[in-house]
């Protein structure tokens, strides 16, 4: 008799923007002729900056030839995105991050959600509150929790980010293992400092834990005295693995690429407290069950770096920063305590009242769709996360339409 993973059981009725979707779906076919904006999940609308097309196309154009087609390329990427990623996003940044520490995939959602499965089932995990669904729900899957119950799984560390801490977990009193920390924050759009995260790196340190560190939204940082990256802070190489991707920054999010680093210096441990290097196994994992993004794409990738890749980037995203500015303005003018959306595209909105009622009244009233906060934790109850992408004509409707709804 074949027999489930019964931990599946243990998960939400479906993964959250699924349901948003099933939701939206339902609603349009009800309504036609209604156009609804969408300011839900976090899709890009912009597209591939010119630099990434021309790239894309040399590089299609190459698989054409036989000259220069290409088959299977490295698992963990090629080495002329690797060189540059380790050039540009660290080594200028005063990181000390070498090529072959970075392994490109195609998103952080598979790297934060794959990466579990590399450590002891037994692991004390600590995962803020609110959060994106993805780190949760793949340590259910594992079977690192118990039960759900009050809107909780039963053994894990809640870190809870509530206006009392500005948004901001401090490091638990409990010791755990595995740490996952996103910054700039998804879903709240709140930015840590670094003496926050030197903070981190301490106590990964003190106690042989590692921190998962997700800065997917890190291009969206304006204010330069805020960490791009944790191995900004001394020592972090040693306790942190770090998850990017080019699908916020560079409007990638159809045509997949990311990456993750795993520094060779990072290291856990065995049963007998042995050390192990993470290097390894994740290259393991990751030879053994992923076999590279493909090449038009890792050079469309490659082009962010260039000259005008970066200018088309920083444009790109100072697009969207300027939605952001738009509805945390407006949602503030309306009386509505907002944070996030000066540093990221996420405007995290105190609704005062239930987070799903409010949902369902945006899109009813004003045919807008946003996140319901309580999709993201407890703590998300009575919240909503607008997001910035969408185009400034669309997000201006969208704004005159939850005045007029509100109203
Ligand atoms: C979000 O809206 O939170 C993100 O788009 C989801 C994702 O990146 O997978």
């Amino acid at each position: 008799m074949i027999k489930i993973n019964e931990h599946y059981l243990k998960l939400q009725s479906s993964y959250l923007f699924s349901e948003i979707a099933k939701r939206v779906s339902a609603f349009q076919a009800a309504h036609p002729g209604r156009k609804i904006i969408k300011l839900g999940i976090g899709d890009v609308t912009r597209p591939l900056p010119e630099a990434c097309i021309e790239a894309f196309h040399k590089a299609v154009d190459e698989m054409a030839s036989i000259r220069t087609f290409r088959g299977y390329g490295p698992e963990q990427g090629y080495d002329f995105l690797r060189e540059k990623i380790a050039e540009e996003d660290f080594r200028a940044r005063g990181a000390t991050i070498a090529a072959d520490e970075i392994f490109i995939s195609d998103g952080a959602k598979c790297d934060t959600g794959n990466i579990q499965e590399i450590f002891a089932v037994d692991s004390r995990i600590a995962i803020p509150d609110p959060v994106y669904p993805v780190y949760l729900d793949t340590n259910v899957m594992a079977g690192r929790t118990g039960a759900f119950a009050d809107g909780r799984y039963d053994g894990i560390v809640y870190l809870e980010s509530t206006r009392a801490n500005a948004f901001v977990p401090e490091p638990p009193e409990v010791p755990v293992d595995l740490i996952y920390l996103c910054f700039p924050n998804n879903p709240t759009g709140a930015t840590i400092t670094k003496p926050q995260l030197r903070a981190w790196v301490d106590y990964a340190r003190e106690n042989q834990a590692l921190i998962l560190f997700d800065a997917a939204y890190e291009a969206f940082l304006r204010d330069d005295s805020l960490p791009r990256s944790i191995y900004e802070i001394e020592g972090a190489e040693e306790v942190a693995l770090e998850f990017r991707s080019y699908s916020k920054t560079a409007g990638f999010t159809g045509t997949r690429c990311a990456y993750t680093v795993v520094p060779k210096s990072c290291m856990a441990y065995t049963a007998n407290g042995e050390k192990r290097s993470l290097h390894a196994l994740w290259n393991r994992r990751h030879t053994t069950k992923f076999n590279g993004v493909s090449y038009p794409v890792q050079r469309a990738a490659e082009a962010v770096y260039s000259k005008e890749g970066k200018a088309q980037v920083r444009a790109s995203i100072d697009y969207y920063l300027v939605n952001a500015a738009l509805i945390r303005k407006e949602m503030t003018a309306l009386g509505y305590e907002c944070i996030g959306g000066d540093n990221s595209p996420y405007i995290w909105v105190d609704g005062r009242t239930d987070s799903w009622a409010f949902f369902d009244m945006l899109l009813e009233k004003a045919g807008v769709v946003c996140t319901p906060g309580a999709g993201f934790g407890r703590c998300g109850k009575g919240y909503i996360r607008i997001s910035a992408f969408n185009n400034h004509e669309n997000v201006e409707e969208a704004i005159e339409r939850i005045k007029q709804a509100l109203s």
